[in-house]
């Protein structure tokens, strides 16, 4: 067993979810928050917890690639190649669903969003349990994902039963989305593994979204946002405005990356790891902790454009995007 590994909390969490019951548990990427997919009034729970519209589908995490068929009548070449070479881990697959699949997990499409996660804890979760567990990232709908299980304790507070506590996430952001129901995979929305290692993979090039593709409605502008507004910006420019802020009496919340700290008063300042993979692991928490402060803006500096840091920029982009649209 790994280390957190506690069968007592397991079984209390298998309990849980066989009675229509909610569960956050760790897995590589982010958070999720669970329910028994084959459930529906569990999966109405789910929705009603995290706010979020009944259009938007979920992801239905497995054990065991053995499981597929039960949640998808057809297993392309490229689905096959992917699961093989990524699972368990980051990956999540689109596929076209079996009839009995409810429509309360895939927002009424003919396609089931499928991911065999590797951490422990998940997998044990998911093998105790059996069948396959709904979990979208554990946050409340827009807001920024969590990480760790305080971050989930501070979203749901006690509308969740039982948090699994398997330490920080690995990789930090949600899991590489692909839409493989057809011959050329579709990246619908990026993640740690590359949109390369995928087309490397898959032994074909990534195809584009179509007007008939799948919709990933999750992936909306405005996502993964703080409550404060967070801009994006050029590291001297970043500078400037913080100390106009700072001269207008506001309070600044920074997460810089390659600028140094300038002596301004009310300034919060958090350094963030030069690696793109390393940034990716802090994001969400460096994200809470400057909204913590309760400042006035929180100002990120802009990333380099590289592919590795294409779903870093992904997620930042939404997160600028959904504190506009705060109230
Ligand atoms: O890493 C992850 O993927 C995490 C962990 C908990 O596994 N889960 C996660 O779930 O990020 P969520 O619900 O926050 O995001 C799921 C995304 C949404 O953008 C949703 O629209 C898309 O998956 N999705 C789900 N089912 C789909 C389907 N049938 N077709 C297209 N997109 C789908
Ligand atoms: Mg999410």
């Amino acid at each position: 067993m790994s280390p957190g590994l506690d069968s007592f909390e397991l079984e209390k969490a298998v309990a849980i979810l066989k009675r229509g019951g909610l569960v956050a548990f760790p897995t590589e990427t982010v958070y999720g928050l669970g329910a028994d997919a084959g459930n529906p009034d569990a999966i109405r729970k789910l929705y009603a917890a995290k706010g979020r519209p009944a259009d938007h589908p979920v992801i239905v995490h497995l054990a065991d690639a053995a499981q597929l068929t039960q949640w998808s009548r057809e297993i392309t070449p490229a689905a096959n190649k992917l699961a093989q070479r990524f699972w368990p881990g980051p990956l999540t697959l689109i596929l076209r669903r079996t009839p009995d699949v409810s429509d309360a997990l895939t927002g009424g499409q003919d396609t089931i969003a499928l991911r065999i996660p590797s951490h422990p804890m998940a997998h044990a979760l998911l093998v105790k349990f059996g069948g396959g567990i709904a979990a979208p990232s554990a946050n409340r709908f827009g807001h920024v994902s969590a990480t760790t299980a305080q971050h989930v304790r501070e979203e749901f507070g006690a509308s969740v039963e039982l948090v699994l506590d398997g330490g920080q996430s690995e990789v930090g952001i949600e899991s590489t989305i692909v839409d493989v129901t057809g011959v050329q995979p579709v990246l619908l929305r990026p993640g740690h593994i590359s949109a390369r290692e995928i087309e490397v993979a898959a032994g074909v090039a990534l195809g584009s979204p179509q007007a008939n593709s799948p919709r990933a409605p999750g992936t909306l502008a405005a996502h993964y946002a703080p409550n404060t507004p967070l801009l994006v910006m050029e590291g001297d420019l970043m500078l400037e405005l913080a100390a106009t802020l700072a001269r207008q009496g506001k309070s600044v919340a920074v997460l810089a990356r390659s600028t140094l700290q300038p002596l301004l008063p009310g300034l919060k300042w958090i350094a963030a790891p030069h690696p793109a993979q390393a940034y990716a692991h802090d994001l969400y928490a460096n994200l809470r902790a400057l909204d913590a402060q309760g400042c006035d803006a929180i100002l990120v500096e802009q990333l380099p454009q590289q592919p590795e840091w294409a779903a870093v920029n992904d997620r930042l982009g939404r997160a600028a995007a959904g504190s506009r649209q705060r109230p």
